[in-house]
C-alpha cells in the first residue's frame, strides 16, 4: 500500500514536482512561542523533555497540528549528538547550550566512538510513536547538525557570536580538524540513518553557523564532510541542506548534494534559486521578525517572496531562520494560511 505522505505537497515539492499550493513548514515550529510548550517546559528540563518519548511525540504533533503545517518536524536538538561522542551536555536557563569543550588533539583523540542507535534510542523511539500519532498525509522530518556547526559547539564549549577558537583550532591544525570532522560525520551518518529506518520521509541538515567561514575555508574545511553524510545517506529520503549567511558560497553550499537547499531572509529567494540551479527545490525564507508585524504587513511580504517564484515547482515555504520565543502564535497561524490561499493575480 502506497502511504498517504508520499502525495503530500511537501515531498512533491521535494521532489520538484507540481503540487496544489506551497507547503509551509517553521523551524522551530515546536517551541517556546506556543504556550502548551511553555506549560510542559514549566515542570520538565528541556533536555529530560528530548529525552521523553511520550512528551515529545506530544509536543512535535501539537505544533504541527495548531498551526496546520504540511510537514512536522521531531523535537530534539542537534546538540544530542555530542553525548554518545564522550561530552558533557547542559542547557542552562537562560544561558544556551554548554558542552564539556574540545581544547586539543588529546581530546579529540579522546572522543568515543558513536553508538547513536544504543546511545539515543530515545530519539528513534520518538520518531516512531510521533509517525504513529500525526495523520498518514503530514510527513515528519528528522534532523542533524552539519558536521561544522556541531565542531563549533564542540570547540567553543557552546553558542558563540565570532567563532574564534573554531575557525583557529582548524587553521592550525587541519590533520586534528579532520579527525574531529570524521568522528562527528561517523556519528551523524549513523544518527540520521537510525531516524530514517524509524521512520522519517525526509531529512534536514542544520549548518547554521557556517557562514563565518570564507568561500575558501568552507570548501576546505566545511563541505568535504557535509557531503560525506550526504552521500552517506544513499538517497534513501529527501534531504535538506540549510545555512544562515550562505549567501557568499551558495553555488559551493548548493555541491554538498542535497535535493532541497535552505536560505535564510539575507538574500533573494529567486536569485537564490537562479544560483543554485533549478534542477534542486528551494526552502525559505521570510525574516523570522517579520512575524512580529501585523498581518498585513506579514500578507506584504509573504507575497513578494511568493510572487518572485512564480508558482515554479519546488518551493518549500519557511523562514529564514528559526521562530523567535516572542513571536505571536495566530501570526503563524495567518502565515500558514496566507501560503495556503496565494494565488497568483
Ligand atoms: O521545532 C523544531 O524546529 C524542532 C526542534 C529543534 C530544536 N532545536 C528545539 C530547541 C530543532 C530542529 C533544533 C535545532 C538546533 N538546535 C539548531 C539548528 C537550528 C538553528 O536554530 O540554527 C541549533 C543551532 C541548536 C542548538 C540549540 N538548542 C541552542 C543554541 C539552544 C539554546 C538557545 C535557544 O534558541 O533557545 C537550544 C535549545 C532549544 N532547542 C530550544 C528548542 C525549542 C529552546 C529550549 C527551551 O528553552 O525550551
Amino acid at each position: 500500500m502506497k502511504k498517504a505522505w508520499v502525495q503530500s505537497p511537501f515531498l512533491k515539492a521535494c521532489r520538484l514536482e507540481k503540487a496544489p499550493y506551497t507547503p509551509v513548514w517553521l523551524m522551530r515550529q515546536a517551541g517556546r512561542y506556543m504556550k502548551e510548550y511553555r506549560a510542559i517546559r514549566d515542570r520538565v528540563p528541556f533536555l529530560a523533555l528530548c529525552k521523553n518519548p511520550d512528551l515529545v511525540t506530544e509536543v512535535t504533533v501539537n505544533a504541527q497540528e495548531k498551526i496546520g503545517a504540511d510537514a512536522a518536524i521531531i523535537f530534539s536538538d542537534i546538540l544530542l549528538i555530542v553525548e554518545p561522542l564522550g561530552l558533557k551536555l547542559n542547557y542552562l536557563k537562560g544561558d544556551g547550550p554548554s558542552i564539556s569543550a574540545v581544547k586539543t588533539a588529546g581530546d579529540v583523540e579522546a572522543l568515543s566512538e558513536a553508538d547513536p542507535k544504543k546511545s539515543l534510542s530515545f530519539v528513534y523511539r520518538a520518531i516512531r510513536q510521533t509517525r504513529g500519532a500525526l495523520k498518514a498525509g503530514i510527513p515528519l522530518i528528522g534532523f542533524a547538525g552539519a558536521p561544522f556547526t556541531l565542531a563549533s559547539y564542540m570547540i567553543e564549549g557552546g553558542s558563540s557570536d565570532s567563532f574564534v577558537k573554531t575557525r583557529k583550532f582548524m587553521r592550525t591544525d587541519g590533520a586534528v580538524w579532520k579527525i574531529l570532522m570524521e568522528k562527528i560525520t561517523a556519528a551523524t551518518i549513523l544518527h540520521l540513518e537510525a531516524q530514517i529506518e524509524a521512520g522519517v520521509q525526509a531529512v534536514q541538515l542544520f549548518d547554521s553557523w557556517v557562514g563565518c567561514l570564507s568561500v575558501e575555508e568552507y570548501k576546505k574545511y566545511a563541505l568535504p564532510f557535509s557531503k560525506k553524510v550526504i552521500k552517506g545517506l544513499k538517497n534513501q529520503v529527501p534531504v535538506i541542506h540549510f545555512g544562515t549567511n550562505t549567501g557568499h558560497f551558495l553555488e559551493e553550499f548548493a555541491c554538498a548534494g542535497s535535493e532541497v537547499v535552505g536560505v535564510d531572509h539575507r538574500i533573494e529567494l529567486d536569485d537564490a534559486w537562479k544560483r543554485i540551479g533549478h534542477k534542486k527545490a528551494i526552502q525559505g525564507n521570510l525574516d523570522p521578525r517579520a512575524l512580529l508585524k501585523n498581518i498585513k504587513t506579514i500578507k506584504k511580504h509573504v507575497r513578494k517572496i511568493l510572487d518572485s517564484v512564480k508558482e515554479r515547482p519546488g518551493h518549500i515555504f519557511n523562514l529564514g531562520h528559526g521562530v523567535l520565543p516572542e513571536t505571536p502564535v495566530e501570526n503563524v497561524i495567518a502565515l500558514v494560511e496566507i501560503v495556503h490561499e496565494y494565488k497568483i493575480e
